[in-house]
């Protein structure tokens, strides 16, 4: 067995969020704080809107974890909304009242979002529902998911942490070291130095005093990773390609570039690959990382390093043209209470999701009923491409 998948439902004002994850090994734990702490760390960093304030993610496990570990069945969570009583009137899928959801109707689409999009396609003039599953409150259920994977894959020694390096034009370092990486992780704005912090928050309030909204980039890293997870023999297999669409998939995410991507374009063969030798320990290396340890598909051994863009915010308080669904008259875009910038959650989001594409891939190859068999496989992996290295050395 080795298929991981999971599934969502639930609406950004509705009772709550479900997500069930299937095809975890049995052993694994599982603390319910971990959990948690993983959805307080995507509700951070400043320029959210009110809800991050007034909200608290309730989250439950319903099945698939026993006694701190999981058993091998489903395993299903959910995030309770604990401001269902204020919206229970026009939410309730079993019985909404007509008032209250004609006063949350909603006709004017907001360039950038869904609602466009989404209501021609579904037919809803009223678009409503549209924007409550588009919306990205969603992404509570894909960092819940996430943090499991995340669990799994740490469990074999490989860690996923990421940081944010620009917003609205605002450039802040980059981790390089250990302790940066470490300083990063742990910060609400996805910062190295405490400075930055304070700079992105100057350019967010910024445009909040105008209005308007910002999005930005940030880079996710994986180590521990051996060469070869992943694999160059169909086009859906390759790791890069599975990597990419987890990623762009996130809500806001219009760029994605595994290593130096871009930069690459531009320069000589000669400069954007990475040399290799082998090290004192008989093991592969590169001295440079262009490649984003990723080639041909596969983990080459190397940190695993990608970046995203994520554009400004859809919803604005000074909002732009847009047209009036139900009497197609000229008017202007819906506004809901809405975020200024997320970049430092959607980082948390993309930690979520990477974390899910390695888990899938590791799943794949390593896959076993137990924890017990899917670290025998990897380490006997593991051991196998290391002696290669080893052999002639
Ligand atoms: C963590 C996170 C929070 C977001 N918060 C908001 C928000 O409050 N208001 C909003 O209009 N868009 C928000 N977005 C972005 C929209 O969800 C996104 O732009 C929209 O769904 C359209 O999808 P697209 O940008 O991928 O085309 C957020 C995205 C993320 C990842």
């Amino acid at each position: 067995m080795g298929t991981l998948r999971f599934l969502t439902s639930g609406e950004s004002h509705g009772r709550g969020l479900v997500t069930v994850v299937e095809g975890l090994p049995a052993g694994l734990p599982v603390p319910a704080e971990r959990l948690k702490r993983e959805l307080e760390r995507r509700r951070q960093g400043y320029g959210r809107g009110g809800r991050m304030k007034i909200e608290k993610d309730q989250l439950t496990i319903w099945g698939g974890v026993w006694n701190g570990k999981t058993t091998g069945a489903p395993c299903g969570i959910t995030i309770e909304n604990s401001e269902w009583e204020a919206w229970r009137s026009s939410m309730d899928p079993q019985s909404c009242d007509p008032e209250a959801v004609k006063e949350k109707s909603i006709y004017c689409p907001r360039p950038g979002h869904a609602d466009l999009p989404g209501g021609l396609k579904y037919g809803h003039e009223n678009m409503r529902p549209v924007l409550e599953r588009a919306s990205a409150r969603i992404t509570a259920s894909w960092a819940a998911a996430g943090a499991l994977a995340k669990l799994l894959i740490e469990s074999l020694g490989i860690q996923v942490r990421s940081a944010v390096t620009n917003i609205g034009g605002v450039s802040v370092k980059a981790p390089s070291t250990e302790e940066e990486w470490e300083a990063a992780s742990n910060s609400s704005m996805g910062c190295v130095l405490q400075s930055d912090e304070e700079r992105l928050k100057e350019r967010i309030e910024e445009a909040m005093k105008v209005g308007d909204s910002l999005g930005g980039t940030f880079v996710v890293s994986v180590k521990g990773l051996p060469p070869g997870i992943g694999s160059y023999v169909e086009w859906d297999r390759r790791l890069d390609g599975k990597i990419a669409g987890a990623l762009m998939a996130i809500p806001g995410i219009k760029g994605v570039e595994i290593g130096e991507g871009f930069r690459l374009a531009n320069a000589p063969g000669s400069q954007a690959h990475d040399g290799i030798f082998i090290d004192e320990k008989g093991m592969f290396k590169r001295r440079t990382n262009h490649a984003g340890g990723i080639e041909g598909g596969m983990t080459n051994g190397e940190e695993v390093v990608v970046r995203a863009a994520m554009k400004p915010i859809p919803t604005l308080t000074k909002p732009l043209p847009s047209v009036r669904m139900d009497t197609m008259k000229a008017s202007f875009a819906h506004r809901e209470r809405s975020d200024v910038c997320a970049v430092p959650s959607a980082r948390i989001v993309a930690e979520a999701m990477l974390s899910w594409v390695i888990a899938e891939a590791v799943m794949e190859q390593f896959g076993g009923d137990t924890l017990e068999e899917v670290k025998e496989r990897f380490s006997s992996y593991v051991n196998r491409v290391r002696r290669r290295g080893n052999e002639k050395a």
